[in-house]
C-alpha cells in the first residue's frame, strides 16, 4: 500500500521545490513529479515539510510534589494536532536512584504514545553508580544528559559534579544539556522576597533575573570547554544567556541554544495580571522576560546563533498551580505549548518576515534531528527517511483556545492568539494522524527512537584537546639545585 502527497511544495531546511512525495511501509520512497499511489493526499496550496520535533518535554513528570498533567497519551496527541511528530522527554531519576531504573519507569509511561519519542537522561546526583550507568544509558540509545544548575535541594548538581559528568560525556560521545540558572542565587533571592512578604507569582520572576541565567550559561559553557565536550543550553530566554552562547560560538566552541516558543512571544507583563491564577499559570523557569530579550532571541534564530525552538511542555492544571497560594516558590514550574509551537512560530515568525520558511523547518525539525543525532531518519524529506510529514496549509486559521485544545489542562498560555498557518495533514511514519481539525491518531503507534552518540563532534573536540593538552617541557640544561 502506498500513499502519495500530491500537488504541494516541498520545503526543507535548505530547499523549496514543487514535487509529489510517495510513502511505503512508513518511509519516504520517492520524491518526484506526477507520482501515483493507492491513497492520494491533496497538498494543493500547501507546503510539505518534515514533521516537527520537540526536543524538550516533560510528560507525566514527578515534580514539585505533583505530576505534570499531560502524559504520553494527551501530550503526543497535542503534539500531532499542531504538526509535531516526535518528542524528546526527560527521564528523571530521583537523587540516589539508578538511571536504568528511571528508564524502566519512563518505559512504563509510553504505552499510549501516538507519535515517536526519544529520551534524554537527567543527571540529578553524582557517584560511581551514575558514572558506570551512563555507558549503558548511551548503549540504550540515549546519548544526551541533562544537568539542572537550579532547583537547589532537589535536582541541582554543583560544578564539581557537572564537570565530572561532562568529562564522562566527552568519553562516551554524549552531549550534555544544561538548565542554566544559578540555583544558589535563586534560593537566596527567593528567601529574601518571601521574608519581605513578596509571595505572589510575580515574585517568581523577581527571584530569577536574567543575570542568574547569563552567569550560569557562561559557567556551563566554560566547564564544557574545559571538559572538551559540546554543550546544549535548554530554554535560553534572555540576551545575557544568548550573548554567552554567541561569544562561545564565535570562538569556535560547539554550543547550541534552545529558545522556547513561550519566551519568543509572551512577556513578563503576564505576571502583573491582577488575577492570581492568570499569573501563576505562567510561572515557569526561566520566567517570561521583557520584549528586548524577545528581540534578541528572534535575532539569534535568524542569524544562527540559536538553533532550535522547543516548548519545555510541562503542563499543570490551575488546581496544581494553586499549591503555591501564599508562597510563589511552591507553584509547580512549567507551561504547555506542544500543539501551539509550530502554528505560533509560523504566525509570529514566518508571517512577519522574521524567519524564512526554510529557517522555520530548520529550527522546528532539521537542526534538532542533527544536533540530537537522529537525522536523516527524522527531520528530513528524503528517500529512506521516516514519513513523519506535515502538510502545512498557510491559509488555515484559528484562534487558540483551551476549549478546543488536546492538552488535558484547563487553560492555554496562548489563549486568544490568532494563528494563520496550520496542518492540513500530519503523518507519523506514514500514518495519517491528523486531517485538519479531525484527530485520526492511534495511541500505541509511537515508538522509541534510539540515537547513537555523536562521535564525530566529540572526536573532533577530543583530538583538539589532545593536541593542545599541557605537556612537560623536556629541557637540555637543568641548573644544579642551590645549596
Ligand atoms: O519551569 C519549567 N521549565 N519546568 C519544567 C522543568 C524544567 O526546568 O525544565
Ligand atoms: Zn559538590
Ligand atoms: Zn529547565
Ligand atoms: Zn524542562
Amino acid at each position: 500500500m502506498s500513499t502519495v502527497i500530491k500537488g504541494g511544495t516541498v520545503v526543507t531546511a535548505d530547499l523549496t521545490y514543487k514535487a509529489d512525495v510517495r510513502i511505503e511501509g512508513g518511509s519516504i520512497v520517492e520524491i518526484g513529479q506526477d507520482l501515483t499511489g493507492d491513497t492520494v493526499l491533496d497538498a494543493t496550496g500547501c507546503y510539505v515539510m518534515p514533521g516537527g520535533i520537540d526536543p524538550h518535554t516533560h510528560l507525566e513528570m514527578p515534580f514539585m510534589g505533583t505530576y505534570s498533567t499531560d502524559d504520553f497519551e494527551s501530550g503526543t496527541r497535542a503534539a500531532l494536532s499542531g504538526g509535531t511528530t516526535m518528542v524528546v522527554d526527560f527521564c528523571l531519576p530521583s537523587p540516589g536512584q539508578s538511571l536504568l531504573e528511571a528508564i524502566s519507569m519512563w518505559d512504563n509511561k509510553i504505552g499510549k504514545a501516538s507519535c515517536d519519542f526519544s529520551y534524554h537522561m537527567a543527571i540529578t546526583w553524582w557517584g560511581e553508580q551514575v558514572f558506570n550507568e551512563m555507558e549503558e544509558v548511551v548503549k540504550r540509545g540515549i546519548p544526551t544528559f541533562k544537568h539542572f544548575m537550579a532547583y537547589k535541594g532537589a535536582l541541582m548538581v554543583d560544578d564539581d559534579e557537572m564537570y565530572a559528568s561532562f568529562q564522562r560525556c566527552a568519553e562516551l560521545g554524549a552531549l550534555p544539556l544544561v538548565h542554566a540558572e544559578n540555583g544558589d542565587v535563586v534560593a537566596s533571592l527567593t528567601q529574601k522576597l518571601l521574608d519581605a512578604g513578596n509571595n505572589g507569582p510575580e515574585a517568581h520572576a523577581y527571584s530569577r533575573p536574567p543575570e542568574v541565567e547569563g552567569e550560569a550559561t557562561n559557567r556551563a559553557i566554560m566547564i564544557a570547554d574545559m571538559a572538551g565536550v559540546p554543550l546544549y543550553v535548554v530554554h535560553t530566554s534572555c540576551e545575557q544567556a544568548h550573548e554567552a552562547i554567541r561569544r562561545a560560538r564565535s570562538k569556535g566552541m560547539r554550543v547550541y541554544g534552545e529558545p522556547l516558543i513561550q519566551h519568543l512571544v509572551l512577556d513578563e507583563s503576564e505576571y502583573a495580571n491582577p488575577d492570581w491564577d492568570h499569573a501563576a499559570r505562567r510561572v515557569m523557569s526561566p520566567p517570561f522576560r521583557d520584549k528586548t530579550h524577545q528581540d534578541s532571541l528572534w535575532a539569534g534564530l535568524a542569524s544562527g546563533s540559536l538553533q532550535v525552538v522547543a516548548t519545555d511542555h510541562c503542563a499543570f492544571t490551575t488546581d496544581q498551580k494553586r499549591f503555591g497560594v501564599g508562597n510563589f516558590a511552591k507553584i509547580p514550574n512549567g507551561t504547555g505549548g506542544l500543539e501551539d509551537r509550530m502554528p505560533v512560530l509560523w504566525t509570529k515568525g514566518v508571517n512577519t518576515g522574521r524567519l524564512t520558511m526554510n529557517e522555520f523547518v530548520a529550527v522546528t525539525s532539521t537542526n534538532i534531528a542533527k544536533i540530537l543525532n537522529c537525522y536523516p531518519k527524522k527531520g528530513a524529506i528524503l528517500p529512506g527517511a521516516d514519513a513523519d510529514i506535515v502538510v502545512w496549509d498557510p491559509k488555515r486559521k484559528k484562534t487558540i483556545s483551551a476549549s478546543s485544545q488536546q492538552s488535558a489542562i484547563d487553560y492555554n498560555v496562548f489563549e486568544g492568539i490568532e494563528v494563520e498557518g496550520l496542518p492540513r495533514f500530519v503523518l507519523t511514519r506514514g500514518k495519517v494522524s491528523v486531517e485538519e481539525s479531525t484527530m485520526k491518531h492511534e495511541p500505541g503507534h509511537g515508538k522509541f527512537v534510539p540515537r547513537e552518540p555523536n562521535m564525530v563532534v566529540n572526536r573532533a573536540l577530543s583530538q583538539w584537546k589532545e593536541i593542545t593538552a599541557p605537556r612537560k617541557v623536556e629541557r637540555t640544561g637543568i641548573p644544579a639545585t642551590g645549596v
